[in-house]
């Protein structure tokens, strides 16, 4: 049976990934798309988000705008990898799509609320305001969820700053709300996330579908490898959103680690960081697991037959 989600992101090139990923795989269901300011402003991934459905012929699907601001923090985007219109590099086509008219802390709380519990799975790629703002206005959401798989922070690794992931540290206080909800959490952070790089052996899978879609991803990946390259120094871009839809797809596409796992509000070297804390053995009481290993191979499989699902939408 399917797994119903929720994709909560800010498109952004590898957002724009998990979305036709998630798409595409017969064992995701797509209950909406929800909108957070972080690649770009609010105004921009959201319009993102609807050329990118565009592109996957996506209908049916909801799509919800969310949060314009972090909740304490000033906005600051990823204009540096992610380009001035937060999607760089491919031509994108006018939305078709009609926002669905409700804020997406909203929509998430009707939607989870209104399904069985136990059904929806939040998979967050972007700053967790909106995810924050839901449990805060909602709290029984937290009980009524299946898992919060999200991409973000890393265990004592950073891109953003020495220890700290973009998602995180751009607004750290709702994602310690989010960290610290008891709620199975899984994080697919950065020590995942970095093993799963566009090489020119994906890249000619990826071209080889031969559908706008797929050449689509490849003018994402094209200018997304190309800012990796300038801002972070890595030979091929890692892809990290997908990541996190992979693992609903199948969880044993990677091994995770029961850890109790939390985020640094206070450090004026480590604002923003993940903590795990690898002590003991973890508590019965953990709630918290950490992605460690991905099977490269299986993962990119995936996004390579989710786009061979998807066809070409628009012929
Ligand atoms: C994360 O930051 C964003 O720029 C990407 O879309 C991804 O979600 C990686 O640190
Ligand atoms: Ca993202």
């Amino acid at each position: 049976m399917a797994t119903t989600i929720i994709l909560d992101c800010d498109p952004g090139h590898d957002d724009a990934i998990a979305m036709l990923l998630a798409w595409g795989s017969p064992e995701i269901d797509l209950a909406g798309v929800t909108t957070v300011m972080g690649n770009q402003t609010i105004e921009k991934v959201t319009r993102n988000a609807l050329s990118v459905a565009r592109i996957a012929g996506i209908t049916g699907v909801p799509f919800a705008r969310g949060a314009h601001r972090p909740l304490v923090r000033e906005v600051e985007t990823g204009a540096s990898i992610h380009g001035d219109s937060g999607l760089d590099g491919p031509a994108l086509p006018d939305p078709t799509l009609e926002l669905d008219p409700r804020h997406a802390v909203d929509f998430i709380i009707d939607t989870i609320m209104d399904a069985e519990p136990g059904t929806i799975t939040l998979v967050p790629t972007g700053a967790l305001t909106n995810i924050a703002l839901a449990v805060r206005k909602e709290p029984r959401i937290a009980s009524r969820v299946r898992e919060v798989v999200l991409m973000g922070g890393g265990v004592h690794v950073g891109n953003w700053s020495a220890v700290s992931e973009f998602n995180i540290v751009i607004d750290p206080e709702a994602a310690h709300i989010v960290f610290n909800e008891n709620w199975p959490l899984t994080m697919v952070g950065l020590d995942l996330t970095h093993q799963a790089l566009a090489t020119p052996r994906v890249r000619a899978e990826i071209a080889a579908v031969g559908t706008g879609p797929a050449r689509f991803v490849g003018e994402l990946l094209d200018f997304f490898g190309d800012t990796y390259r300038q801002e972070q120094g890595f030979e091929h871009p890692p892809v990290h959103d997908p990541c996190a839809v992979a693992y609903v797809i199948d969880p044993t596409v990677m091994t995770t680690t029961r850890v109790p796992l939390d985020v640094e509000l206070t450090g004026t070297l480590t604002l923003g960081m993940t903590v795990a804390d690898f002590r003991s053995p973890a508590p019965e009481t953990c709630t918290t697991q950490v992605a460690t290993d991905l099977d490269a191979d299986r993962f990119w499989a995936l996004v390579v037959d989710a786009l061979t699902r998807i066809g070409d939408p628009e012929q």
